[in-house]
């Protein structure tokens, strides 16, 4: 499996020769640091579910080149029509401060190549694939939930979602709907989600950082599944420190990092 391309950030010298101009069409607001927009899909746009694309936006002139780039993994389906994007709002962040008072109608770029191996078509074997996820880390998993070969491809699918707080779990009706949509499962295949809130304490949710639920079985424990070589495929995307713990508590369970020479059981996308 050869590495994903090394991204640079900043200003791309020409961006619409890369790129096609698209027009936001619908905006959902989680929270007051999250968001999700749609914008129109280029007809010749492919992308395999859990890839990402480089998102520009206007600078307003401030900056030279006048947009803004920055990857962005891809929340909808790739039978869609249109794309949809999960958003993080940092403050002072240059491109999500922007982002985020961009109105419907607006211009988003969207560049016309997607990148990116955080999918399950590098994996062999398994019949469990595990989604982690920490914040808008949950977004290609969302994309992969959707796709109906994924769905063939294990008989069980497990999303684990860590947020600070409960509101900031996002995307709840539509992971619920997945779960219950007649043409994804046959009836009998599941996807069990297994919500990680880490600064309240509530029922029905784990209070764990994932590492912790990994290393004491409580991750097992709520999706109902062990974790192993034979039968576990996992796919981790977000927080950069939380991908470093992961990875060692998988690497004490027994699981490997999947390689081009090696093939292993799991793969991690940093998201900073
Ligand atoms: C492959 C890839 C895919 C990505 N997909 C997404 C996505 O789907 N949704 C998304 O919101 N971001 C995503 N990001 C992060 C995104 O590219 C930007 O970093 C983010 O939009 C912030 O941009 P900024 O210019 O406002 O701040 P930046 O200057 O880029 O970031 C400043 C700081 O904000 C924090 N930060 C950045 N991104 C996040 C985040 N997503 N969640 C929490 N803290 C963050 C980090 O501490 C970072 O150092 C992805 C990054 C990569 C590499
Ligand atoms: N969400 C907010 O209300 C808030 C408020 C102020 C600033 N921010 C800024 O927003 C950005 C990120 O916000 P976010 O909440 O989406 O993402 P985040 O900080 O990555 O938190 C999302 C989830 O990941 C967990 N996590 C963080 N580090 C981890 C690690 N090393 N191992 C395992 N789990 C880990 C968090 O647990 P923990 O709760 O244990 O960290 C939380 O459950 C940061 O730059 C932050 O400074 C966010």
């Amino acid at each position: 499996m050869r590495t994903a391309p090394t991204f640079r950030r900043g200003v791309a010298p020409d961006p619409l020769a890369k790129a096609s101009a698209e027009r936001i069409i619908d905006i959902r607001r989680w929270t007051e640091k999250l968001f999700s927009l749609r914008v129109t899909r280029a007809p010749g746009f492919r992308f395999v579910p859990g890839q990402w694309v480089r998102l520009g936006i206007p600078s307003g002139g401030d900056l030279p080149g006048g947009v803004i780039w920055r990857p962005y993994s891809i929340v909808s389906a790739d039978h869609d029509d249109h794309l949809e994007f999960f958003s993080i709002v940092v403050p002072d962040g240059a491109f999500t401060s922007r982002l985020t008072r961009a109105a419907i109608g607006d211009t988003l770029y969207v560049e016309k190549q997607a990148y990116g191996f955080l999918t399950t078509a590098r994996f062999t074997g398994g019949s469990d694939l595990w989604l982690l996820a920490s914040g808008t880390g949950v977004a290609p998993f969302l994309s992969i939930l959707r796709d109906p070969a994924v769905w063939q491809q294990y008989q069980n699918r497990i999303l684990a979602y860590s947020v600070r707080e409960a509101r900031e779990l996002a995307y709840l009706d539509e992971i619920h709907a997945l779960a219950a949509d007649p043409l994804l499962g046959d009836g009998r295949s599941t996807l069990r989600l297994v919500p990680i809130v880490t600064r309240e304490k509530l029922p029905d949710t784990l209070g764990e950082r994932l590492p912790v639920l990994l290393r004491n079985g409580e991750l097992e424990r709520a999706a109902g599944l062990p974790l192993d070589v034979a039968r576990s495929r996992l796919l981790v995307c977000g927080n950069p420190a939380m991908l470093d713990d992961v990875r060692d508590a998988l690497n004490d369970l027994g699981l490997r990092s999947d390689r081009s020479r090696e093939p292993g059981q799991f793969a991690t996308e940093n998201y900073w």
